[in-house]
């Protein structure tokens, strides 16, 4: 069956972690192993661009790059790797959690000196939404690090997640010695190399070799133990436990020094779960079922400025889309042709003919896809958890004509449908209210206006600290809520309720006065016309 192999070969994951971790480096050493890309440093020329903020609005062109790395696809072994990479640092948006809705699991990156850092914390709780699988990897090795029994605990401690050590460090920065692979006795002794060299490791068979004993010298006897207790006092890998993302396998390395990755990459494709269940409105649907189904989990724009060209890119989640095929666009009830998807193989856009469950593709797009579409073969369901999440910064959006304010209030409406902003209308006075995860946003949204809407505007600070959609099942309840709290009500740009609340305590002062309205973190996108 050309589905269901094709599906089990597929694994599509993210990395997560904190800026500064190790993502990005990592990502380069895993797209070389899987001779995506040929030196080492494609990966970086983006970064450089990313720090340089006032250069970024100008450079376009800079985000033609950065659209091509939003998904990397890699042949390694017998399996087709999907690497979705989450914007991290000035980038950092709400994309970068709705990615995370998009993957069936991630690879999570932690400094061995720093341990469990915000960020990381962050980006766990919106992959604990979903039970995704986390595999970790402790970076960083070749500096001196914590000790990997604290860090385990500290692990464990930090993040409620149970740890399994897949490979065990001997020493660290100066001290390295080596990796030792739990699974298969296998001892990886480590030599600086110069960096981005080839590394070509002799694998030493057996710790209790002469040749270990010998490279391991005076730390041969501590090590032993070290391992023998490792293995007797610490957790066994238990699969279902790593799919309900209750227990990670640990990997240590330097992704610098190219260390420990293909220990984690072998595995990985061995272990990391093929494409998963998603569900819809109508229950679950299998990625072996014949027809095709996916949903739009983020649109970049403006790729080529002038065709103001949009990408949104669709995970797909069952059947298989062949190029020229005609799909259904649910929420507008509408069959549209598809001839010209585009894929990311090996950080390049390319055409596609096929793809599968667990693939991403990307549509060009008009202005009439949105965030949490579904597309179909015919059916008409919906996919779910897709949110919106809520916001962590808000600005008040101050127009420098007001003349133009038509053409601002349409342009926000616009960007935020594209998901990395969202606007808030107040329902006590005429301001915009918008909010966003990452700062950059912000200035990107001032920029867009100006540019493509022709709305000059300024930000002023407002005193909103979060926000929580609202609802309640009997209408009068909310009904009530609403003229109470109404100088602190707003619509989203869905029109749907939302309290902005001024600090956390004001937050949890209005649960708790208001027991019977349900307050949301996160929004559903409505799915049907
Ligand atoms: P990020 O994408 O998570 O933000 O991290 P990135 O890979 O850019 O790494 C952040 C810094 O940490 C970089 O240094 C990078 O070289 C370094 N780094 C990553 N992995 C390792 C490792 O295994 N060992 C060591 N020692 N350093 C590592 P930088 O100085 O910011 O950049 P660069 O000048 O080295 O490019």
């Amino acid at each position: 069956m050309e589905i269901r192999d094709s599906v089990d070969r597929r694994r599509t994951f993210a990395i997560i972690s904190h800026p500064d971790a190790g993502k990005t480096t990592i990502t380069e050493k895993l797209l070389l192993l899987g001779n995506a890309i040929q030196l080492a440093g494609t990966v970086k020329a983006r970064k450089s661009g990313r720090h340089a903020k006032s250069d970024w609005m100008a450079m376009e062109k800079e985000r033609g790059i950065s659209v091509t790395t939003s998904v990397m696809q890699f042949k390694y072994q017998d399996c087709i790797v999907n690497l979705l990479d989450t914007p991290g640092h000035e980038d950092f948006s709400e994309d970068t959690y709705r990615t995370l809705t998009a993957v069936d699991s991630a690879v999570m990156v932690i400094d061995g000196a720093k341990g469990v850092e915000p960020r990381t914390r962050k980006l766990l709780e919106i992959c604990r939404m979903r039970d995704t699988p986390i595999t970790t990897f402790v970076n960083k090795l070749d500096r001196e690090s914590m000790d990997p029994l604290e860090m385990l605990e500290h692990i464990e401690d930090e993040l409620q997640i149970e740890c399994v050590p897949a490979t065990w460090p001997i020493g660290s920065g100066r001290s390295l010695k080596g990796i030792y692979r739990m699974d298969s006795d296998d001892f990886l002794p480590y030599e600086r190399v110069p960096r981005d060299s080839a590394r070509r490791l002799q694998t030493i068979k057996g710790l209790h070799s002469d040749e270990s004993k010998t490279w391991l010298d005076a730390d041969y006897s501590n090590t032993v133990d070290t391992i023998e207790l490792v293995r007797e006092a610490g957790h066994t890998f238990d699969y279902e436990e790593y799919l309900a993302g209750r227990q990670s396998l640990v990997y240590f390395g330097s992704a610098l020094q190219n260390f420990g990755v293909i220990e984690l990459l072998d595995r990985f494709v061995e272990v990391a779960p093929v494409p998963q269940m998603r569900d819809t409105n109508l229950g679950k649907i299998s990625p072996y079922e014949d027809k095709f189904s996916g949903f739009v989990f983020k649109i970049q724009a403006n790729m080529i400025p002038k065709h103001r060209d949009r990408i949104a890119f669709m995970r797909i989640c069952s059947g298989k889309y062949t190029k020229g095929m005609r799909i259904r666009h649910v929420r507008l009830g509408r069959e549209v042709k598809i001839s010209d998807a585009v894929t990311f193989m090996a950080g390049d856009r390319t055409q596609v003919d096929v793809a599968f469950a667990g693939d991403i593709i990307g549509l060009h797009n008009h202005g009439t896809i949105r965030i949490g579409d579904t597309f179909t073969e015919g059916q008409d369901v919906a996919f779910r958890g897709i949110p919106n999440f809520a916001p962590e910064i808000f600005r008040r959006v101050r127009i420098r004509d007001p003349l133009h304010s038509k053409r601002l209030k349409n342009g926000m409406r616009q960007l935020s449908e594209e998901g990395a902003t969202q606007v808030f209308a107040p329902l006590h006075n005429q301001d915009i209210v918008v909010g966003a995860v990452g700062s950059l946003q912000f200035d990107l949204v001032a920029f867009r206006l100006r540019e493509e809407y022709g709305a000059d505007c300024a930000y002023d600070p407002c005193p909103i600290h979060t926000v929580r959609w609202v609802s309640a099942d009997d209408p009068s309840v909310l009904e009530e809520f609403r003229n109470h709290l109404r100088a602190q009500l707003a619509l989203d740009g869905d029109n749907q309720l939302a309290l902005l609340a001024t600090s956390r305590h004001n937050l949890r002062l209005i649960e708790d006065r208001w027991p019977e309205v349900k307050f949301s973190s996160t929004r559903e996108h409505a799915s049907f016309a």
